[in-house]
């Protein structure tokens, strides 16, 4: 276990009471709060800095589909398009909010030597995941809607890859020269699997959308990134699972969607990442929080 939680120890600094805010330090077996709130860290080295009901993330059905589907290096050049948008002498501290099985946040980790890094997830089959993910990564379930359990100004640099954001949190702990930087699939995102399995496709208005969400934030760049893919059935199967399909249709339910599709299937890959700063004045007020979209 020691060698596991190394990363928590690392990034404890960071963190706050999901009860009280205040200070937490790690003990042998616990993260403990100033005024004693303990949360146990498990066996596999994460803790669930939580309260109360959390929103239900991802099943574990679910994301071994995205551990197959990432492993396989399906969206690498995305995971590339990450990497690239963290500044190169970016240091302190990196959060991936959302951040599934640390598979992004452990490319930038190694990427970028300057910098530690936190999973918040609400899903704890993935934080299990993330927790082996990366020796400088702390693994934390958290459920985003019920505030980051991190101290205000940490972070450096905040991922939302495919993932719910919560603006006004996000923007309490980006550091003042800190960068957000956001993955949004385009309504062009593996079009022929959604059109096949009936998914829910991306609304075409989800870029006006963000920019609303993240109104108190000066977007600095975005790429469109768009490639073709060929995908095995298992691979498309998993594709649909790790997405929020998987939330209402389990493996079997969604092969026999695709049966008739050609197995190899193409498809495309189509995402924009967009670096964000917060905007130095304080810019208008933004909605509270709104959810990301499909993987
Ligand atoms: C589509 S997955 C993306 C995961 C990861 N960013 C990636 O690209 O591999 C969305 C993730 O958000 C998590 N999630 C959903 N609701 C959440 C919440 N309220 N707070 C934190 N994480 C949440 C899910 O458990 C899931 O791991
Ligand atoms: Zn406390």
């Amino acid at each position: 276990m020691e060698h596991r939680r190394r990363g928590l120890d690392l990034v404890v600094d960071a963190l706050a009471c999901p009860l009280c805010r205040s200070v937490v330090v790690t003990t042998t077996s616990a993260v403990v709060c100033e005024n004693g709130h303990a949360f146990d860290i498990a066996r596999q080295g994460y803790v669930s800095l939580t309260t109360g009901r959390a929103t239900a993330g991802d099943t574990a059905e679910m994301i071994e589909a995205r551990d197959r589907f990432l492993g396989a290096g399906h969206y690498d050049p995305i995971v590339d398009a990450v990497v690239d948008a963290v500044p190169s002498s970016a240091a302190g501290l990196a959060v991936d909010v959302g951040g599934g099985t640390g598979y992004h946040l452990a490319r930038v980790l190694t990427a970028r030597g300057g910098l530690d890094g936190i999973v918040l997830d609400t899903s704890k089959p993935a934080v299990r995941r993330a927790a082996r993910a990366h020796p400088r990564l702390g693994a934390v379930v958290a459920d985003a809607w019920a505030g980051l359990p991190l101290r205000t100004g940490v972070a450096a640099v905040v991922l939302s890859v495919f993932a719910p954001r919560n603006p006004a949190e996000t923007l309490r702990v980006l550091r003042e020269d800190g960068v957000l930087v956001v993955v949004t699939p385009t309504p062009r995102h593996l079009a022929e699997l959604v059109s096949a399995v009936g998914l829910v496709s991306v609304d075409d208005r989800k870029e006006e959308r963000l920019a609303r969400q993240l109104a108190r934030f000066d977007l600095e760049g975005s790429i469109d990134l768009e490639y073709p893919i060929t995908l095995d059935r298992r691979a498309a199967v998993d594709d649909v699972l790790m997405g929020p399909s998987g939330h209402h249709a389990d493996a079997a339910a969604i092969a026999a969607a695709l049966e008739s599709l050609p197995d190899p299937l193409s498809t495309t890959v189509s995402v924009t990442v967009s670096v964000f700063r917060p905007t130095p004045t304080g810019g208008p007020d933004a909605p509270a929080a709104d959810v990301g979209g499909p993987a």
